[in-house]
């Protein structure tokens, strides 16, 4: 027998249905909540409210669990690669040996960035934040693919935009870096794998000379980190691409706005603060005391940034990762760090700490991965972009899952008025 919750009201009682995830998860489902009772519920920041069911990424904040269609992310993050990562989330399986090298190969061959875009790009100021840049060339992008801004795409076009996607924002993400640094593009090297290639599209010193080597541990450590960023169910750069492609607003723009999502300090922004915050720290003579106090101060809107997590409340898998990467990368690479050291005092310290041990706050997926960032020669401003390369397999398998649902519908939640109720308009002059 199915379960139901029973909800009591002064009007009367009412049932709703209890859905059960294939982990155990419950929820009620009030989608019929207002026309039975006439009310809504209300929940602030969403954290008790679930937007959709989805086949994508499952995570459990009390255990530290998190696995993309099944797959725990140890487990891929020691064996599979970015790319094959991309094709699990966006498909919902495993690549075999010819889907994974046709996958790739569309990728490889994705059209090369329009001219216009160059062109677009090349008007930013050099020192523009290159997350603007990456939101707005992924819009502009939309003006010269006209046909692929269908309402409804069709499966061949989504096996057109997808690959393309992934390699037109590597480029775009290198064209702005080689921009910014007065230098030329260079173009896409198809013998390359995906990081490799972006690694010397960045740092390549001949424009177009293909022959420069890439580190392979360099290529390897990027390839992680991407692997760890790809999802993460329904946080919130993932929610505004459901909430725009709901409205069949095309891929690009859906996109962008993800981008411009992920940007926020609170979220993929955290990355840059992170770092920011542990330079500020070795200014300051490496004491983390005074910054432990900030960010306890109820009076200071400072955080410990890198720390904390809506959903992770006993450790985040994605930094256990990455803290062990941190070490094996900056070894590898011959680089003497000192925010490293910062970083795991800090850590330990706020481990000890009753404020962050009371409020089950942990180092999250961003806490090291800007050590990281930094070692492999990628500036600051960069590090939000590195998550919008990760993240956009995540962001697409979301949004592809969402619009192929027959249950889809535009999303527009509801809201509690507590404004003025008696206005009337006044002249200008009279005011
Ligand atoms: N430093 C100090 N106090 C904190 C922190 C922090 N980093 N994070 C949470 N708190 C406190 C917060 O002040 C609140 O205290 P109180 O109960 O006394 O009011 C309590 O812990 C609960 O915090 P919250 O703001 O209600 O938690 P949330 O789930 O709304 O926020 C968060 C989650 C990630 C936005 C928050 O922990 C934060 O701001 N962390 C720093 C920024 C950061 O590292 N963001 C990256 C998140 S992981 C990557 C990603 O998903 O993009």
């Amino acid at each position: 027998m199915s379960k139901t919750a029973k909800l009591i009201l002064e009007s009367g009682e009412y049932e709703f249905p209890v859905i059960e995830g294939t982990e155990g998860e419950k929820a009620i489902d009030i989608s019929k909540l207002r026309s039975d009772t006439g009310y809504i519920t209300l929940d602030n920041g969403y954290g008790n409210t679930g937007s959709c069911t989805s086949d994508v990424t499952f995570l459990n904040g009390e255990k530290g669990i998190l696995k993309y269609r099944g797959i725990p992310i140890e487990q891929l993050a020691e064996k599979s690669n970015f790319i094959e990562v991309s094709y699990l989330l966006i498909n919902g399986k495993l690549p075999n040996e010819g889907e994974l090298k046709s996958f790739e190969e569309k990728i490889k061959s994705a059209k090369e960035l329009p001219e216009g875009i160059h062109n677009i790009i090349k008007q930013f100021p050099r020192d523009a934040h290159p997350m603007g840049v990456m939101a707005a060339a992924t819009a502009a992008l939309s003006g010269f693919y006209p046909e692929l801004l269908d309402q409804d795409l069709s499966d061949e076009k989504k096996e057109r935009i997808i690959p393309q996607l992934l390699g037109q924002m590597k480029a775009m993400a290198t064209a702005f870096y080689r921009h910014s640094r007065e230098k030329g593009f260079v173009k896409k090297n198809a013998s390359l794998d995906y990081c490799s290639d972006f690694i010397n599209m960045m740092f390549n010193e001949g424009e177009d000379n293909l022959e420069q080597a890439v580190d392979p541990a360099v290529a390897q450590a990027l390839d992680v980190l991407l692997i760890l960023h790809a999802d993460h169910e329904q946080n919130c750069s993932a929610s505004s691409v459901r909430m725009i492609g709901s409205s069949k607003a095309n891929l690009f723009a859906t996109i962008s706005g993800g981008i411009d999502a992920l940007w926020g300090p609170l979220h993929g922004g955290a990355n840059q603060a992170v770092i920011e915050m542990l330079d500020a720290i070795n200014k300051d003579g490496g004491g983390y005391k005074k910054f432990l106090d900030k960010a306890k101060d109820k009076d200071d809107p400072f955080r410990l940034m890198g720390f904390g997590h809506r959903v992770y409340k006993n450790f985040d898998p994605r930094a256990k990762i990455i803290k062990k990467a941190c070490d094996t990368v900056l070894e590898k690479l011959g680089i003497d760090d000192p925010v490293l050291d910062i970083a795991k005092g800090l850590e330990a310290e706020a481990l000890k700490d009753p404020y962050f041990v009371e409020r089950k706050l942990y180092p999250n997926v961003d806490f090291y991965s800007g050590i990281i960032y930094r070692a492999l020669g990628i500036p600051t401003n960069m590090f939000t972009v590195m998550f919008v390369l990760g993240r956009l397999p995540g962001w697409i398998a979301q949004w592809k899952e969402m619009i192929e649902s027959p249950a889809m519908k535009i999303c527009r939640p509801r809201q509690i008025f507590t404004g003025e109720t008696k206005g009337e308009y006044i002249e200008l002059k009279k005011r």
